[in-house]
């Protein structure tokens, strides 16, 4: 068995206890009087104007910072949802098709778990709502699939957020016990769609040579900011609907927000490691 069988084969057989993740989650016990999300995983942590006001109106905001979150999974799920049903002809063998199959499914999970939690928790995000980065969704969209650069977008997509959700699941004791059930269950799934992920990109630079590398690495560049910002940067709208006012002072509070920028690097240094072992090294884009 090849190597890559190997992998998948122990991939698959992980997957194989899957459980409904709807089911799983105790719907009613969701409270508006929680952290949605811990106090420093907010765009504004420790930004004084804002550490300065009513408690309520932090956790205001931490519910709809969640709900903006939520909103980045549905669009990065929609991409790879399209694409992975779109590649189910291109599978190789039984557990290739299998890997794919089980991606599906997972991913179809945690997107309608996104979608349940949006339903039932009362809020809305109208006018508010996450714009997903065009260029970025033509890419997804696009992009050759076994292209260096989808592979490697695939595994940013997967891995980063993953890592914002770890972070929040380590002060998992602070939050709303509903919310940290739906973080934990699509974590649950991300380890092994980042070790697919890894896989495949490494598969498809195995052709690229040292200078290929380097055009890749300016190209992921550009794209990793775009990418970060969209995700960790909410619109002006947004601190509107969670009752801060003017909502473009607060955006650009977050875009400065030195406490803001170290969680992004945090998030994005095992990717860029990782990008620099397989030589595409991309400076941090914050
Ligand atoms: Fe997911
Ligand atoms: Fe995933």
């Amino acid at each position: 068995m090849t190597d890559r069988n190997a992998v998948l084969q122990q991939l698959n057989a992980v997957s194989e206890t899957y459980r409904d993740p709807l089911a799983a989650v105790d719907w009613p016990r969701l409270s508006a009087q929680t952290w949605w999300l811990p106090p420093d995983c907010l765009s504004l942590a420790g930004i004084a104007a804002f550490e300065d006001l009513p408690e309520p109106m932090r956790r205001r905001l931490s519910h709809y910072e969640f709900l903006h979150w939520l909103q980045v999974g549905l669009w990065l799920e929609r991409l790879f949802l399209a694409r992975t049903a779109r590649g189910l002809n291109d599978a190789v063998n039984p557990l290739d098709y299998a890997a794919r199959l089980h991606e599906l499914r997972e991913e179809a999970g945690h997107s309608l778990l996104f979608l349940k939690f949006m339903e039932v928790c009362g809020l809305n995000l109208a006018g508010g709502a996450f714009r997903p980065p065009r260029r970025l969704t033509v890419l997804g969209k696009l992009a050759p699939v076994n292209s260096p650069l989808f592979r490697l977008a695939v595994v940013v997509g997967e891995e980063v957020p993953d890592k914002f959700n770890r972070r929040i699941r380590a002060q998992a004791h602070g939050i709303d016990p509903v919310v940290a059930r739906v973080i934990n269950l699509h974590m649950m799934d991300e380890a092994r769609h980042v070790a697919r992920g890894r896989l495949l990109a490494e598969e498809a630079l195995a052709r690229a040579g040292r200078l290929r590398r380097q055009m890749l690495g300016n190209a992921l560049a550009r794209l990793l900011g775009t990418f970060v910002w969209a995700v960790f940067l909410p619109a002006p709208t947004l601190y509107e609907l969670a009752g801060l006012g003017e909502g473009r002072h607060w955006q650009e509070l977050a875009r400065r927000n030195g406490t803001r920028r170290a969680l992004m690097r945090a998030c994005l240094a095992p990717t860029l490691h990782w990008l620099a072992r397989q030589g595409v090294a991309i400076p941090p884009p914050v």
